[in-house]
């Protein structure tokens, strides 16, 4: 199987299969220094963008808005496979024609809570204060739409490495060197 169809198996499997590895993934935006952190990857599309939920007050943001490139990296210990990705983040605000079916997913769910903090996340707290909550609810998603791909797996007897392009719709893969 070229790498490109077990990446893309792998990443549409994890949709269904919470225990997946690729259920979380690594998302690196540019601060002052390369920002990564984990996230929750909540879907997988069919042109494999990667759908995230988060706070919108939170740093992550911030850093989109000042420049979208981003880069994701999923990693399938079993099979030794890791998934580097390149894109450009959009963010899924209130008023988009997506928002009201993701924020739908949290609506009714105890993660919501995750969206409501008084305080945006990231900012320091009083020694042994409590976390507080308000109604409001600070929910965007983030939507990762792919431009290279760099596949690698690691084998006992070779290893496998392809760097894939999207040109016209089209994944144009370049075998490289592991
Ligand atoms: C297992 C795990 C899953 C996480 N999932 C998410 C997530 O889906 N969305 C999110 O915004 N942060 C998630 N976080 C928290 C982030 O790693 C990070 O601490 C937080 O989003 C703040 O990042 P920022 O300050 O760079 O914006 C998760 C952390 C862990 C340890």
């Amino acid at each position: 199987m070229i790498l490109f169809d077990l990446a893309k198996a792998e990443l549409i499997r994890s949709n269904a299969d919470r225990r997946h590895p690729f259920r979380y993934l690594s998302l690196a935006t540019h601060g002052d220094y390369p920002e990564l952190r984990t996230v929750v990857k909540r879907k997988t599309t069919p042109e494999l963008d990667t759908v995230i939920f988060t706070d919108a007050r939170s740093p992550k943001v911030e850093q989109i808005r000042k420049n979208n490139k981003v880069s994701i990296l999923f990693y399938h210990p079993k099979k030794k496979l890791q998934v580097r990705i390149n894109g450009e983040a959009l963010l899924i605000e209130e008023g988009h024609v997506d928002y009201e079916r993701y924020f739908e997913q949290i609506k009714n769910s105890a993660s919501i809570k995750d969206y409501t903090t008084r305080f945006a996340p990231g900012k320091p707290m009083e020694e042994d204060a409590k976390v507080l909550f308000d109604d409001h609810v600070h929910f965007l998603a983030i939507q990762v739409i792919p431009h290279t791909m760099d596949i690698l797996q690691l084998g006992t007897e070779k290893h496998k490495r392809s760097f894939y392009q999207l040109e016209e719709k089209v994944w144009n893969e370049t075998k490289l060197t592991p």
